[in-house]
């Protein structure tokens, strides 16, 4: 029999604790969104949950051709990265997905993963929980706001919840997020409250 854990002031099975994916948008490994996306999963490990993270930069995830191969096979016609990262992406209740601001929109790596979710059975995104993490150079957090619409309106059309974002303004060099511990702790708060919540949605349902 497996034994239940008292984690951040309530009881949970061990088999809750699981699955919160991160996937870190930047293609510079060590900079703000990864940093950010850490700090994020380890507040939620402090609550009990296993993680994974993934880098895209580190996968060849190419960007969608738009020939609607898969609308009839079922898959992409490429075979890339994508289809390990989506089972990783299954197995996982909340994705913490993370991207720099470029431009006021998302990065290129984020963006072509994004697009290729297109080819995708919708069924794979139902009921998963999203927290973003953008960081950003410029000082004011509204200049989020394309990123976070964009994530408002890709949830609605998929079934997803928007749980949060975590925007981090005036992040000008690589390791300004490890130089700011209020911005590190908001981070991490909203991994521990992401596995509060999902505590809560779990025993509405039961
Ligand atoms: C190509 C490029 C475009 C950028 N565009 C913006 C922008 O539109 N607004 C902004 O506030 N910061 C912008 N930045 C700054 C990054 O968002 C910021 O430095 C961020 O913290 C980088 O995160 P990283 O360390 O994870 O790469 C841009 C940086 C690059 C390289």
């Amino acid at each position: 029999m497996q034994s239940t854990k008292t984690l951040c002031g309530s009881k949970i099975e061990p088999s809750e604790g699981k699955s919160i994916l991160g996937i870190v948008g930047s293609p510079r490994k060590g900079g703000n969104t990864d940093t950010l996306v850490d700090a994020v999963l380890a507040g939620a490990a402090e609550c009990g949950a296993v993680s994974d993270k993934i880098i895209l930069q580190e996968l060849s995830i190419a960007p969608c051709r738009a020939c609607n191969y898969c609308k009839k096979h079922g898959k992409c016609v490429q075979d890339d990265d994508m289809e390990f990262l989506l089972e990783l992406m299954e197995k996982s209740d909340t994705w913490v997905l993370g991207t720099p601001i470029y431009w006021w929109g998302p990065s290129a790596q984020f963006k072509a993963f994004i697009d290729r979710w297109y080819g995708v059975d919708q069924r794979t995104f139902q009921g998963k929980r999203i927290i973003l993490t953008i960081p950003m150079g410029g000082g004011n957090e509204h200049y989020a706001r394309h990123i976070i619409g964009m994530f408002k309106d890709i949830c609605n059309y998929l079934g997803m919840t928007f749980v949060e974002a975590v925007v981090a303004p005036g992040m000008n060099s690589k390791n300004s997020v490890r130089e700011s511990a209020s911005t590190l702790e908001s981070a991490r708060a909203a991994g521990i409250r992401s596995k509060k919540l999902s505590r809560v949605s779990l025993l509405t349902l039961l």
